[in-house]
């Protein structure tokens, strides 16, 4: 039976990563995730996780540490694959890297919007924070 194999991302998966970010809508119009990828690839690349099963791309984190809280992006699970434990499983991978690093804390933005995103992240130990989330764009 296979199971889940989780590993830093390598540059063959680009195409199978995309794809998994436009089947998880996470691909929206102010960002270009092949732009992403070559970014985070700059920046503590052994942190982007992929999930592979049956050696096929279904799983995604970017993860990250800036000293002082960690960061999650672009969790995805593949539709046809959610509600298996994948999601908790990446996050665990995740989690474990950052503590490894010294990482007290590790924060999520989540789009109010996303209910189920929130269920998850619920359902794994994360609690809702009473911030404001504010962003500035520093690209043109
Ligand atoms: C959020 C996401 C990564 C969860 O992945 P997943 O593999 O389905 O999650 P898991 O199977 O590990 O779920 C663990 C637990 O989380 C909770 N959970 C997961 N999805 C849920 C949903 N849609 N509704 C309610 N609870 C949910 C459940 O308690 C679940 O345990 P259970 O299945 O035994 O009930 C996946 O739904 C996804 O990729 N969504 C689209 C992309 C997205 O929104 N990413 C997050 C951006 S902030």
């Amino acid at each position: 039976m296979s199971d889940l194999i989780i590993r830093s991302y390598e540059h063959a998966d680009q195409d199978g990563v995309v794809e998994l970010w436009h089947r998880c809508s996470l691909v929206v119009p102010w960002n270009d995730p092949v732009k992403d990828i070559e970014a985070k690839l700059k920046i503590q690349s052994e942190l982007f996780l992929v999930g592979i099963y049956d050696g096929k791309i279904v799983a995604s984190a970017m993860v990250g540490y800036d000293g002082h809280r960690g960061w999650i992006n672009y969790l995805a699970v593949d539709p046809d694959f959610q509600r298996k434990g994948f999601g908790r499983r990446i996050m665990e991978k995740a989690e474990d890297e950052l503590r490894k690093l010294g990482c007290p804390k590790i924060n999520v933005q989540i789009r109010t919007s996303n209910i189920d995103a929130s269920a998850f992240y619920q359902s794994i130990g994360y609690k809702h924070d009473d911030v404001i989330s504010m962003g500035k764009r520093l690209d043109p």
